[in-house]
């Protein structure tokens, strides 16, 4: 596959926008400050789709702060499947023992990852965990998982940007949109 050189024109549709995006994440942020007042949360991103999130989302907590980050990878997954079965590609830096998490996620879909990481990260006790996700597919959950914070509820669409990819493509755009057919299909 391979995206045209104008990857707006393989959007059929825009689904959310720059400025509602930052005006959710500004929310969020605030609503973080205010849950953990007093606490120093440690932010776990996993990367690659959750970079834009964690970076815009990271600038609006007003609190003190660290950040590690994670990329995993599902194994006999397809592009646009995840398989459940999940190989870490790179763990935290440091120890999260006694800390208090928030796993920032760009995407849940089925909940297969997260319910992985979850109980991966668990083990490692911290002395609270909750998760972050920028989009919320429930329509795909094959799993039930707590999600502490939701910037938006989607339809089951094939969405790309704002860290979301197709074939690791489109992750740059500021939107997010509904890819067009035709460009997976191909
Ligand atoms: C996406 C997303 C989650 C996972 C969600 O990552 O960031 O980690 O899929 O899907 P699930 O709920 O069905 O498990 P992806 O594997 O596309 O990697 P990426 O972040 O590098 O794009």
């Amino acid at each position: 596959m391979k995206a045209s050189q104008d990857m707006k024109a393989d959007v059929a549709e825009v689904l959310l926008t720059e400025e509602q995006i930052a005006a959710r994440v500004a929310e969020l942020g605030r609503q973080i400050s205010a849950d953990y007042a007093g606490h120093e949360v440690t932010l776990v991103s996993v990367l690659k789709g959750s970079l834009p999130f964690m970076a815009d989302l990271m600038r609006r907590i007003d609190l003190p702060l660290r950040i590690d980050l994670m990329e995993v990878s599902s194994y006999g997954g397809t592009a646009t499947e995840s398989s459940g079965l999940v190989r870490i590609l790179k763990d935290l830096s440091a120890p999260i023992d006694g800390r208090d998490v928030l796993l920032v996620e760009d995407i849940i879909d089925t909940g297969l990852t997260l319910n992985y990481l979850l109980r991966y990260l668990k083990g490692k006790n911290p002395r609270s965990i909750k998760v972050c996700a920028l989009l919320d597919k429930p329509a795909r959950r094959l799993v039930e998982i707590p999600l502490g914070y939701v910037g938006f509820e989607i339809p089951d669409a094939f969405v790309v940007g704002y860290g979301l990819d197709f074939g690791e493509v489109y992750r740059n755009l500021r939107f997010v949109g509904v890819l067009r057919p035709a460009a997976y299909e191909s």
